[in-house]
């Protein structure tokens, strides 16, 4: 592509939302938000006690189809206190695409567990299981029901899919390779609200679920996540371990473990439940903005927006352009024309794997990963640009 092309990327982003300045992605509050929160001060309400938190929990576990969620200060905590509620240990490896918000990595070593990087496929972001699936064929022996990595003796406890930019992984693969290998599935759905898989939403299919409500994802609670499950045994675990393990006693302060203070505070609760209630609103907006980019970019030559697998119905909570071929140069160059125009578009993360504090830990090949970080741009993708 010659630097022509280049611009014609980001003239092509501006024909379909203006001039810039744009933010990759804005909340949008136009719902009951300023009641609700008016609410929890009126009622003086605004910590750990009130309203909004069983409701917020209830909305989320009913659209989801989950029987219980439980509500968690931000995603990073929801998917840390999932490993440990599921018995993932100091030393256990955790399988987990290198290609990843570094919080799901964070999350794996707050607990002492070892991250352990796999590969992902352009085809949805997500970890590439006929790779994954070979590697532990090769590298993993049983101990009893326990899965050992041969290279290392370390027990791989767990697995944590990525829903990316909220487009489904091959997540029924995923849970068969966990079967096989005795694995638990601990699904990092903190960008897939809204996101379905043969009608069943994300973050329902392995043993837990977990959201993020930070401020850039399609709904927010200033900062917030939750846990989904249909364990309630899980879910009572994780409740109480969030909650500072306090046991119910009318005055007395008593607990019985080393607990967490996690608990999404009411204040963020009563603002999430209002952004939640929109969530059909904003998804309409997602497809459209995907369908106005769809057009535009049919015509650009070298380049092409994504589109949801197969079987899916994806949230769009980002939309993304995919150059034909693997040239991370060319990438750069189309990030710094835009920006230079104030459209603030944003590559995918770098890989994990390649990072100060994880450049040592254990990997697999990882050249699908590698791959979508070079051919991949973010490009804006706020339900505002649609509904303002
Ligand atoms: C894929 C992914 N995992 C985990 C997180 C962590 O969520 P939070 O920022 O709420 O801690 C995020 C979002 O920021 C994310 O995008």
């Amino acid at each position: 592509m010659k630097m022509t092309s280049i611009n014609v990327v980001v003239k092509s982003i501006q024909k379909v939302i203006g001039r810039g300045p744009h933010q990759l992605h804005e909340p949008l509050f136009f719902g009951k938000e300023m009641n609700y929160l008016k609410n929890t001060i009126n009622q003086n309400s605004v910590s750990s006690t009130g309203e909004y938190v069983n409701k917020f929990e209830k909305k989320i576990k009913d659209y989801t189809k989950a029987k219980f969620g439980v509500a968690v200060v931000n995603g990073t905590q929801a998917i840390y206190i999932s490993l440990k509620a599921c018995g993932v240990k100091k030393d256990d490896e955790v399988l987990v695409p290198a290609l990843t918000f570094v919080g799901t990595v964070n999350a794996i070593s707050y607990l002492g567990a070892k991250p352990h990087f796999v590969d992902s496929q352009i085809k949805n972001f997500g970890i590439d299981c006929s790779k994954l699936e070979k590697y532990l064929n090769k590298i993993a022996k049983f101990r009893g029901r326990k899965c050992i990595n041969k290279l290392t003796g370390k027990v791989i406890k767990a697995i944590i899919p990525v829903h990316v930019f909220g487009h489904p992984c091959n997540i029924q693969s995923i849970i068969e390779i966990a079967k096989k290998f005795n694995l638990i599935v601990v699904e990092d759905a903190a960008e897939a609200l809204g996101s379905f898989y043969k009608n069943k939403h994300l973050g329902t299919f392995g043993d837990v679920g977990c959201f993020s409500f930070n401020g850039n994802k399609i709904i927010t609670a200033g900062g917030g996540g939750m846990v989904i499950t249909n364990k309630k045994k899980l879910a009572k675990k994780i409740k109480h371990l969030t909650t500072t393990a306090k046991l119910k006693h009318k005055w007395e302060y008593i607990h019985d473990e080393i607990g967490y203070n996690f608990r999404m505070p009411n204040l963020n609760a009563a603002l999430g439940l209002a952004q939640f209630e929109k969530i059909h609103v904003f998804l309409k907006a997602k497809r459209v903005l995907f369908k106005k980019y769809l057009n535009v970019f049919n015509n650009v030559k070298g380049i092409s927006l994504y589109k949801e697998p197969k079987n899916a119905s994806s949230n769009y909570w980002l939309q993304t352009l995919i150059l034909n071929k693997n040239n991370s140069s060319l990438k750069n160059k189309i990030l710094k024309e835009s920006h230079k125009k104030l459209i603030y578009i944003r590559p995918v993360w770098k890989l994990i794997s390649e990072l100060k504090p994880y450049k040592k830990k254990q990997k697999m090949n990882l050249s699908g990963a590698k791959e979508i970080y070079n051919r991949i741009i973010n490009i804006p993708s706020s339900q505002s640009l649609i509904l303002k």
